[in-house]
């Protein structure tokens, strides 16, 4: 059997900071409240008449990793794409990326797995490198938060956790079984689904029957999330997935060179580098600058921390997330 190891990352956020002063512009909230609960300072939103769409994010992403992997685009014989904010209802994001790289006819799926999206993603191609499928696998996580977010005081609770961005990582085959993705791990838990959903457009609520509707207190366009039950939720699997990662390779938390956790909530990582007692040079956040990019999150952070010199060769490098569905899950990776 393969193994799988990452020779390519890549992000791209959009120019267009937008600022808790901003927000608080639009709805009724401040910058000592979204900092004191979720340390975001600020996030990009793709701003009106932008060329950027969930799926132009992911290919410009994508074109860096493939560069930084040494490779081309003809080197890529599949692609794994992760978003909660897909360009359209259906066909998926995959195929869009397919095309804008001009990528043969590569097969491509999609993953629908919100935050732990970029997780799943990986163990997905994994799989496929594993089996000897395929040689390099494109896994992109890519969101277009801000298009459908509530900007008005009702949304508040939500909208200012939310930015656009994307990430793109290559991972590729390698017969040192030593090195690359050790394990991953994924989860899921659908009778919490609920708790964090937005339900239209959907096949049970189809769009002309809303806009004949034209209800404008409908609320279910819109993202909904119970914070504080997601929150609660989100401490407990963080942990679980990690543990998991590491007792299945008979590591120890003191292994972690490098923790990268999805970015929900400052608080959240900071809460998870306690309890395995990390110290800063152990875990990387950015969500200060980014808010919380869903699918793209753990890339970006993966990306920008590799380029910052923090991962080096043999480092023991762990990825996990937890997200609506609720989903989680952990990647585990021998640097
Ligand atoms: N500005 C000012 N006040 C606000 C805002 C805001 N933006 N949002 C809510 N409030 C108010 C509320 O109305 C409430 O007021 P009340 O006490 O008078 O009712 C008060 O602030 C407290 O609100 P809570 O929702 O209880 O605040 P909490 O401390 O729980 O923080 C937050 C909310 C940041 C959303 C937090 O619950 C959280 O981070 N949850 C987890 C997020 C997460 O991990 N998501 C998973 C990934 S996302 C995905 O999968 C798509």
């Amino acid at each position: 059997m393969y193994n799988s190891k990452i020779t390519g990352l890549g992000f791209y956020v959009p120019e267009n900071v937008v600022t808790n002063e901003d927000l608080s512009k639009m709805m009724d909230t401040n910058d000592e409240w979204i900092q004191e609960r979720t340390g975001i300072k600020e996030r990009r939103w793709i701003k009106e008449g932008s060329e950027d769409t969930t799926a132009v994010m992911g290919a410009k992403a994508s074109r860096i990793a493939i560069e930084r992997a040494g490779l081309t685009k003809d080197d890529i014989d599949f692609i794994v794409f992760a978003t909660l904010s897909p360009d359209y209802y259906f066909p998926g994001g995959g195929v869009q990326l397919q095309e804008m790289l001009d990528m043969r006819t590569v097969g491509a799926v999609d993953i629908r797995n919100q935050c732990s999206g970029f997780i799943y993603a990986m163990s997905v191609a994994d799989q496929f490198i594993k089996t000897g499928m395929y040689k390099n696998i494109l896994v992109v996580g890519s969101e277009f938060h801000s298009g459908g977010l509530d900007k008005s005081t009702r949304g508040r609770g939500v909208t200012v956790i939310f930015g656009d961005g994307a990430g793109a990582a290559v991972l590729s085959r390698t017969e040192d079984n030593t090195k690359g993705i050790l394990s991953s791990h994924l989860h899921s838990e659908g009778k919490h689904a609920k708790e964090l959903i937005v339900e239209s457009p959907s096949i049970m609520h189809w769009v002309p029957a809303l806009i004949a509707e034209n209800d404008e207190n409908d609320e279910s366009y819109y993202p909904y999330m119970n914070g504080t039950f997601v929150f609660k939720n989100a401490v407990v699997r963080f942990s679980e997935a990690i543990i998991e990662g590491l007792q299945t390779n008979n590591l120890e938390a003191t292994d972690i060179d490098m923790l990268i956790p999805h970015q929900a909530n400052l608080r959240i990582s900071q809460f998870v580098q306690k309890k395995f007692k990390l110290n800063d040079d152990q875990i990387y956040n950015n969500i200060m600058k980014y808010g919380n990019t869903t699918a793209a999150s753990v890339i970006i952070a993966l990306t920008e921390a590799w380029e910052l010199g923090k991962i080096k060769d043999n480092d023991l490098v762990v990825l996990a997330a937890f997200g609506s569905g609720f989903t989680w899950g952990s990647v585990i990776i021998r640097w």
